[in-house]
């Protein structure tokens, strides 16, 4: 094992893109940032200088942060941010983990312009279980906002205002040549012939689950959130904010240039389909003047598409990675997925529009909870959040404005260590037209049962999948369906789950697990770095 070490400096730059320059945090003047490359087992060292006027904290999305969520990053919830001029050092071991995830700001609309991949590679001398690839490409979406992103997020915060669309997406920042002044902003991969590539996809956008297809070429899908799967090939990939896919790309038509090509996902007909990011697929020795084919993507409402696709990612489950997932459940969660109205005399038409669990909008402390835990410092957060909702109803039956009362306040689950935890995730309100991606840090999760309408626990756990369902760490909650998760609480600490769709989480849609202390020697939270920003 190796130490890699990082410095991140967070800078001010201005960066244009569609015929529009405006100033974007960036990491070292970097737009997507760096792609931090590692291999399991290595120690990870990453300094973070901030010089810019915004707090900041940076997550590494899908590390497990053993015992160390100090190191995880979530602004108010395992550390307090990183002040202007100050440096924080985060520091974690990569453990039984290989594949593609990838790291973010995680603290106001920030991500929007910071984030990037990150690489994990096998232990040398372990190799793929695929053939080894000839050559790897990291693909990362984005969106482009000719707005400032934090007067957007602002915006977004009260109900009746425009939706927050951004202007354009992006594949590594570039939006590609469909739009205005994007000839030099376009992404291009250089292929040859016979050869076999590994795309590493990230979905970094704040709001939107994406298609991607390249024309002429399928696609076999090896790996999702650093998670080997059954491969299976398909003429698209579909992502949601917050998770990775691998797939194995063989160069194997016309030489030519051929798009690929990004756009949303909704289950209703997007109103403007404007937004759609192109990069370059492009046969060595062809020239640059040969015109480039649009492959054909999913309509933007397929969801027949969306339901095939994710039934098909499996876990590997092979001798080497097997798929242990838990086969008895000693916690039973229930949490329904909504919105809210709360009164608010100074908002737009007097409410607030609110996202929430159980009918409780989360409210960020202001100390970090797991500093509040840590040094056991009362009255920052609750350990009542309800297991079930108060009150059962027909969560995907009754009239869209039943069930808005919503409780608002900083209530967290608490769980014991090494239990094993089944959480259903149902989503109540049929005029949501994206499904929620939501992400549990500190842990991967077997998805072992997914539906539309109201789950039915006489029948539904019986038709689970406990022999190979995917692991991860973000999972599409369908809209008006339901999906049950299972993990085993071995990772000591406060674990944020939130939906990440950016605007859903600004909302409230989002809470914390405190997974206690074990009693064994090697089972409790580690003690805090001595450079852990002050609250
Ligand atoms: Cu990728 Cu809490 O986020």
């Amino acid at each position: 094992a190796a130490i890699k070490k990082y410095q991140f400096d967070i800078q001010v730059k201005n960066v244009s893109r569609l015929c529009h320059a405006k100033p974007i945090v960036t990491v070292n003047g970097r737009y997507p940032g760096p792609t931090i490359y590692a291999r399991e087992g290595d120690r990870v060292i990453i300094n973070v200088t901030n010089h810019a006027q915004y707090n900041m904290s940076i997550h590494w999305h899908g590390l497990k942060q053993y015992r160390n969520g100090w190191a995880d990053g979530p602004a108010y919830v395992t550390q307090c941010p990183i002040q202007t001029g100050s440096s924080y050092t985060y520091d974690f071991n990569v453990t039984g983990q290989r594949g593609t995830l990838w790291w973010h700001a995680h603290i106001l609309w920030l991500r929007a312009t910071v984030y990037g991949a990150f690489v994990i590679m096998p232990e040398p001398g372990t190799p793929f279980p695929f053939p080894k690839p000839h050559q790897e490409f990291e693909i990362v979406f984005g969106e482009w906002w000719h707005a400032d992103v934090e007067e957007v997020e602002k915006q977004g915060a009260i109900m009746g205002l425009p939706p927050n669309m951004s202007d354009a997406h992006t594949i590594n920042g570039k939006p590609g040549p469909l739009f205005p002044c994007s000839e030099k902003h376009t992404f291009a991969i250089e292929v040859e012939l016979g050869k076999t590539y590994l795309l590493r996809i990230v979905n970094a956008a704040l709001n939107d689950e994406l298609f991607f297809a390249i024309a002429g070429h399928s696609m076999t899908v090896v790996e999702v959130d650093a998670v080997y799967t059954k491969p299976f090939t398909t003429q698209a990939v579909l992502i949601a904010p917050g998770q990775t896919t691998n797939v194995l790309v063989q160069a194997n038509q016309v030489p030519s240039r051929y798009f690929m090509a990004t756009r949303t996902f909704m289950d209703a007909p997007l109103a403007i389909d404007s937004k759609t990011a192109t990069a370059i697929f492009q046969y060595k020795g062809v020239p640059n003047t040969v015109l480039p084919a649009l492959p054909q993507l999913p309509a933007s409402n397929d969801t027949a598409f969306a339901l095939s696709y994710n039934g098909k990612i499996k876990s590997l489950n092979s001798a080497q990675y097997p798929a242990n997932v838990p086969l008895k459940v000693d916690r039973n969660l229930f949490y329904t997925v909504g919105f809210g109205k709360n009164p608010c005399p100074t908002c737009v038409n007097g409410t607030k529009f609110l996202a929430s669990l159980n009918n409780i909008s989360f409210v960020m402390p202001q100390i970090a909870l797991l500093q509040a835990h840590y040094f056991n410092t009362k009255g920052v957060f609750r350990t009542d959040f309800p297991d079930k909702p108060l009150t059962a109803f027909n969560y995907t039956g009754a009239p869209l404005t039943a069930n808005l009362g919503t409780a608002t306040g900083t209530r967290i689950g608490k769980i014991a260590f090494n239990s094993t935890v089944e959480l259903v995730l149902q989503d109540t309100n049929l005029l949501t037209v994206e499904s929620h991606p939501f992400h549990l840090h500190g842990y991967n999760f077997f998805v072992v049962g997914t539906g539309i309408g109201n789950f039915d626990p006489a029948n539904d756990p019986a038709k689970y999948n406990l022999v190979d369902p995917i692991e991860r760490n973000t999972i599409g909650v369908p809209t008006g369906g339901w999906t049950a998760i299972r993990f085993r609480a071995d990772n000591p600490g406060v674990w944020f789950m939130h939906c990440h769709l950016e605007l859903h989480t600004g909302w409230g849609l989002k809470t914390a697990f405190l997974v206690e202390d074990g009693a064994g020697p090697d089972q409790s939270v580690l003690p805090p770095p001595k450079d852990l920003p002050p609250c």
